[in-house]
């Protein structure tokens, strides 16, 4: 597969604050990739470099070859920016119109993404007059209207209602079946696993794991016990394996590093035990182990 994206040694400081490290990227025609980390970790200045508007410290940023500060290379690069900003004096349909012909393509391709992303009662309406998370549609309309061969998404969920978050990963996964290569970012760990086929982790502004998302959890051990239980709490934190425990209306929740042996010492204490559940880890704790780990690692 053709890389869309080819990053490569990016590294970028706002006076002393080493944003990103040495970052190495690629997204393919046609692959989704998920760019996680917790805030400050450099997910905007990344996507700011690569749409152009950031010029970087040091490295490489090329998108289909070329360089994203020229506007050529731009004309087909579909943005959500996690701050936007629209002219005072447009309507929605407007703008998303006159987007559509700056990128080469006929003003009324609007209305089929203003019903795509549910805008179309409001087509007359000015851009400042929009709430959050209509302006947040917007933008979405605007990213899609160009027939993007990449779509460069920062936060692209915040703000919208669980309807319209739905329908978003439905369109991006659509979009990518199709050959767009798409990079987003996002706090929504567990919706962008179920699109993502690759997910990056940033920390501190460098690459800290990279992987399917199936893969992440895996290099995660614990497990997740929960059961209907009469031991208490105590009783429950002194089973073999267990890291973590909590009691909540006689449920209780432990995280194990040996399931087997926990679920075996539980049935012992208490063979009345009902409702006994073992689940994997999921990608948002594989992460939060993972940059906290990090975190350790910095203080030590
Ligand atoms: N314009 C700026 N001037 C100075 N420092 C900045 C600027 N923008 C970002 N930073 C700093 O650079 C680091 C990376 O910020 P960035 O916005 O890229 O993080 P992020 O991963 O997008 O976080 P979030 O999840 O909160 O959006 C942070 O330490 C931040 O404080
Ligand atoms: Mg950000």
């Amino acid at each position: 597969m053709t890389d869309v994206v080819r990053i490569r040694g990016l590294d970028h400081r706002y006076g002393t604050t080493h944003a990103l490290r040495g970052v190495d990227l690629t997204v393919a025609a046609g692959e989704c990739v998920a760019l996680l980390g917790p805030n400050g970790a450099g997910k905007t200045t990344l996507v700011s470099a690569l749409t152009g508007t950031l010029a970087p410290t040091a490295g490489a940023v090329r998108i289909d070859g070329a360089d994203p500060r020229l506007p050529a290379t731009r004309r087909r690069l579909g943005v959500v920016h996690q701050h936007a900003g629209f002219p005072r004096t447009l309507s929605v349909r407007e703008l998303v119109g006159g987007w559509a012909v700056r990128a080469g393509r006929p003003a009324s391709d609007a209305d089929a993404v203003l019903t795509e992303v549910g805008l179309q009662k409001l087509t007359r309406r000015r851009v400042t007059e929009l709430s959050g998370g209509q302006q947040q549609r917007l933008q979405l309309a605007m990213a899609l209207v160009v027939d993007p061969t990449l779509l460069v998404l920062d936060e692209p969920t915040v703000g919208l209602d669980i309807e319209a978050r739905r329908r978003f990963w439905t369109t991006l996964a659509a979009r990518r079946d199709r050959g767009t290569a798409v990079l987003l970012t996002t706090h929504q760990i567990e919706e962008a696993a179920g699109v993502a086929d690759r997910v990056v982790v940033l920390h501190e502004g460098a690459v800290i794991a990279s992987g399917r998302p199936a893969d992440l959890t895996a290099q995660l051990p614990d497990r997740a016990v929960s059961a209907r239980t009469v031991l208490r709490e105590d009783e429950l934190g002194s089973l073999p394996g267990v890291l973590d425990v909590a009691v909540v209306d006689g449920r209780m929740r432990a995280i194990s590093g040996r399931a087997e042996a926990t679920v075996r010492a539980l049935l012992a204490a208490d063979p009345a035990v009902t409702d006994l559940r073992v689940e994997g880890a999921t990608l948002e704790q594989a992460i939060v182990a993972m940059t906290t780990q990090q975190l350790q690692e910095v203080v030590a």
